[in-house]
């Protein structure tokens, strides 16, 4: 089993382990992606980013780029239609510093995908092809592709979009096995990640979908044959699931967690977005985490309905009591 855990690199960029991130809109800020970084996590991709938002500078797209606390490499996920607007957004995403670019070829949201970017861009390969040509060559840094595994069941073309990615330059892709008609619900295809690593059997592929628990992890690295995995869903409110994987992967039995160390995670969480965000936007930010960390937690139902109006940190606290 232990082989199954390793470092890797991405391009020029040296990883302790496979054992990643997944980039997450509304989760994966610099505050959350240092807790997980903290808990073991080697490369933490930021939400997505619009390139468009970054050619124009504007202050809310940009401030998803700044690096966390202690966060060495920096990956920055850049959505965009085209390769002209990647390279109009080149000089304001390396303002920021990023060690790898990720481009988003897989959100499913319509209104990302009437522009042609995310997901869109699956049913235009050649176009992946330009925009991996350009910030290659415009940010010298390694860039990586998330694709899903098509538009719908009926133009599954992961290989041929992973193709025009590596042939382009891309340092990995990442395939979330599931197409854009399925969104996130039914089971992941994980088969079709082992069908792409025995067609890339020399590049590097990383693996999303349905990785709820660490064992999730480990079976999905053992099932395909991939080289890493990247945690989504299953790291919302668990920054732990990280340290559960590399026990498992290291054939020890995960350590419990403690709801003492819950309690310490979620203020520890609270108190970075506190920092980042201000008082209220951080209270407000942090009530769909607090649920996500409580989750099967028993008689955490009155602390859940005391954040949903909580907006200082002593209110936080007040409400951790309830659970002794
Ligand atoms: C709330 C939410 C936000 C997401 N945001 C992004 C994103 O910004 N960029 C991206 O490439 N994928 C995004 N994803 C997809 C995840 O990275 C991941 O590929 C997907 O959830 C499948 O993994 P899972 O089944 O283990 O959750 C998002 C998923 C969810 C649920």
């Amino acid at each position: 089993m232990s082989n199954l855990l390793h470092g890797v690199s991405i391009g020029n960029v040296e990883l302790p382990c496979n054992l990643f991130l997944a980039p997450l809109a509304g989760y994966t800020d610099k505050v959350y992606r240092s807790i997980c970084l903290k808990h073991g996590a080697a490369l933490a991709y930021t939400e997505m980013v619009s390139s468009e938002g970054v050619a124009r500078g504007s202050e809310k797209t940009v401030v998803l780029m700044e690096r966390g606390e202690g966060e060495k490499n920096l990956a920055v996920q850049l959505f965009m239609p085209d390769a002209d607007t990647a390279k109009r957004s080149i000089e304001g995403a390396m303002a920021y510093n990023p060690a790898i670019i990720d481009i988003n070829c897989g959100c499913p949201v319509p209104k990302v995908t009437k522009t042609g970017a995310g997901s869109s861009l699956l049913t235009h390969p050649k176009t992946i092809f330009e925009i991996v040509k350009v910030l290659v060559k415009g940010t010298g840094l390694p860039v990586t592709v998330k694709i899903r595994t098509g538009w719908d069941t009926n133009s599954l073309n992961y290989l041929e979009t992973a193709g025009y990615a590596f042939d382009a330059g891309a340092s990995a892709v990442c395939m979330h096995a599931r197409t854009r008609s399925q969104l996130y619900m039914p089971t992941a295809h994980w088969e079709l990640l082992k069908d792409l690593k025995s067609h890339f059997p020399d590049r590097m592929i990383i693996g999303s979908g349905d990785l709820f628990t660490a064992q999730d992890g480990v079976d999905m690295l053992e099932s395909t044959g991939i080289d890493a995995i990247s945690f989504a869903r299953g790291a919302i409110g668990n920054p732990f699931i990280f340290e559960q994987a590399k026990a498992l992967l290291e054939g020890r039995a995960p350590r419990e967690v403690s709801l003492q160390e819950k309690k310490d995670a979620i203020m520890e969480h609270l108190r970075g977005l506190v920092d980042f965000l201000g008082d209220k936007t951080a209270c407000r930010e942090m009530r769909k985490h607090v649920c996500a960390y409580l989750k099967g937690i028993p008689n955490s139902a009155k602390v859940r309905q005391m954040v949903t109006c909580a907006l200082t940190v002593s209110e936080y606290e007040d409400a951790l009591a309830q659970l002794g």
